[in-house]
This record gives structure tokens, sequence and C-alpha cells, in this order.
């Protein structure tokens, strides 16, 4: 049996047929074909399955997908435009923080949303922003680095508030 749902991702509006079981994390790369939002653990702990659901980000694999039923959820795919990266995107390449991909459609969205928050987050503060983001490569010194490139590129405030959902 399965349930109707609607949803918006990345601004455009989508009716999917979910079972009951399935996350939020399969509706979009399964269903939706969004496969940029990466599944790790599927427990919550490693947030490469990171998006931004109704102005806070959360790990979609730990969200139903009738649970989003209404919402309006942005994804990797949702953080650049045609024309150009993110600034935190151009940054994590410039700065060589990225090496496998795995954690980084993850991390990216974490930084957006901590960004859009807090425009000028200290070290500490981007440490802990992304303290849900889990890497096994990189490492995270090239990260925050990046993170704290960005905030300088950025010249206006956010679009919109975000922060993490508990
Ligand atoms: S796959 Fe969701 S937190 Fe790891
Ligand atoms: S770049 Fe490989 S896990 Fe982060």
């Amino acid at each position: 049996m399965t349930h109707d749902i609607e949803l918006t991702v990345n601004g455009v509006a989508h009716s999917v047929s979910v079972e009951p079981r399935k996350t939020l994390l399969s509706v979009l790369r399964d269903q939706l074909h969004m496969t940029g939002t990466k599944e790790g653990c599927s427990t919550g702990d490693c947030g490469a399955c990171t998006v931004i659901l109704d102005g806070k980000t959360v790990t979609s694999c730990l969200v139903l997908g009738v649970e989003a039923d209404g919402s309006d959820v942005t994804t990797i795919e949702g953080i650049a435009t045609c024309e150009e990266l993110h600034p935190v995107q151009e940054a994590i390449v410039e700065k060589g923080g990225v090496q496998c991909g795995f954690c980084t459609a993850g991390i990216i969205v974490s930084s957006v949303a901590l960004l859009n928050e807090n425009p000028k987050p200290t070290p500490d503060q981007i440490r802990r922003g992304l303290a849900g983001n889990l890497c096994r490569c990189t490492g995270y010194t090239k990260v925050i680095e990046a993170v704290t490139d960005a905030a300088k590129k950025i010249k206006k405030p956010a679009r919109r508030k975000v922060s993490k959902r508990k």
C-alpha cells in the first residue's frame, strides 16, 4: 500500500506515491532520481544524506517520505545554479576539501545552511555546524578553511534562515 504525497524539491513540485516505510532519502534517490544526496550509514550518524527540509537541516535517512508530505526540500542539486557553483562549492574545490566526495554533498548542504543562519561564522562555529557530517578521507581542516573563504565571498545575507533540527 502506498501513500500519495506532494513535496517541493529545489523549487519544483512533485507528486509521489510512497510506501510508508520508505525514507525521504529513498524517495529522493530512487523515485525522484536525485542521486546527489548520498546514503552512508542509514542510521543518522554520517550526515552524507543531509538535506534542508522546511528550512532545517535533517538527515534524510531518518525522515520518512510520508513525513515530508507538503514540505519544501533543498538537496545538493538545488545549491548551484545552471550558470555557477555556490561559493561554498567553489571554495571546497579551490581548497582541495574533497577527495572521494562521498561526504561532500552533505557537507555542502550543511555549510550553506550554516552560512544562511550565520554569514560570518568563526572556525569553532563552523566545526559545530558541521559536527554531524563525517569525512573519512579529506579531514576537516580544508573544509573549515573553505567555508571561511566562502563566507567572505558571500556579500549579501542569507535568503532564509535555517537551523539544525533536533
Ligand atoms: S546516511 Fe543518513 S546520516 Fe548517514
Ligand atoms: S571526501 Fe571522502 S569521505 Fe569525505
